[in-house]
């Protein structure tokens, strides 16, 4: 994944400004910075869910520019797994069916996307939680079922932002842990925290200030 002279305005705010980034396969790092600085921002350009004002991403070879809506849709679902603050699971949708819907882009048969999703749940640790909905869920089960969802399709990257955010510290512990094995296990993982501990915790740490890459400890210099 490679950005180039990224920039990306809404209106008067530069959310992000000339940002240069580049992640190799199988990294795990973190990116932070106080609220407002960008985090966000650049995950989801990152992710394909924004296209940059300005500047070049490149993601698993492709530039971003020159796919259509409708390629880029392609690309994300199968190259890019997501995970949000706050879960973003449907009311009332049992854990099974919520994890299988990560992958109904891929055509196959109810029967199979459940079995795929029964593992995926059980390698998040919820096997036993599989016909439970959202609000029978607590909030460190809730974001596992929405790991599970994220990588049940095995994408190459996946993109956490504050996955711990609305977790008490044991249960974003069990979180964190869960990233790690997916990491070991070969995949890409860019985790935005707040959390200073877990941000030192991981191997890289991109720091964003006002839209702007101030310090990025993979080239150990500061803007
Ligand atoms: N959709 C949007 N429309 C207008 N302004 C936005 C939008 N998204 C983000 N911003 C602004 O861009 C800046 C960076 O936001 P964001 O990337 O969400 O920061 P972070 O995730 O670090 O808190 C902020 O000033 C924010 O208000
Ligand atoms: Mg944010």
């Amino acid at each position: 994944m490679e950005l180039t002279g990224v920039s990306k305005r809404y209106g008067e705010t530069a959310a992000l400004a000339d940002a240069r980034l580049v992640v190799q396969r199988r990294e795990l790092l973190a990116i932070v910075g106080p609220s407002g600085s960008g985090k966000s921002t650049m995950l989801n350009i990152i992710g394909t869910l924004a296209r940059p004002t300005s500047g070049t991403v490149r993601i698993d070879g492709h530039d971003v520019n020159d796919l259509s809506d409708r390629e880029l849709s392609a690309l994300r679902a199968a190259v890019i797994g997501f995970v949000f603050q706050s879960f973003h699971l449907a009311p009332g949708v049992p854990a099974l069916d919520a994890v299988a819907d990560g992958i109904l882009y891929r055509g196959l048969p109810l029967r199979a996307r459940r079995r795929r999703a029964r593992e995926a749940l059980q390698q998040v640790g919820l096997g036993h939680r599989m016909s439970n909905e959202p609000h029978q869920l607590s909030g460190g089960e809730q974001q596992r079922v929405a790991i599970a969802r994220a990588v049940v399709g095995a994408p190459p990257l996946l993109l956490a932002d504050e996955p711990t955010g609305a977790l008490d510290s044991r249960s974003g512990a069990v979180v964190m842990e869960l990233l790690r094995e997916l990491h070991d296990a070969g995949t890409t993982v860019v985790v935005i925290t707040h959390d200073r501990d877990i941000a030192a915790s991981l191997p890289r740490q991109v720091r964003l200030k006002d839209g702007r890459i101030e310090y990025d400890s993979d080239l150990r210099v500061t803007a």
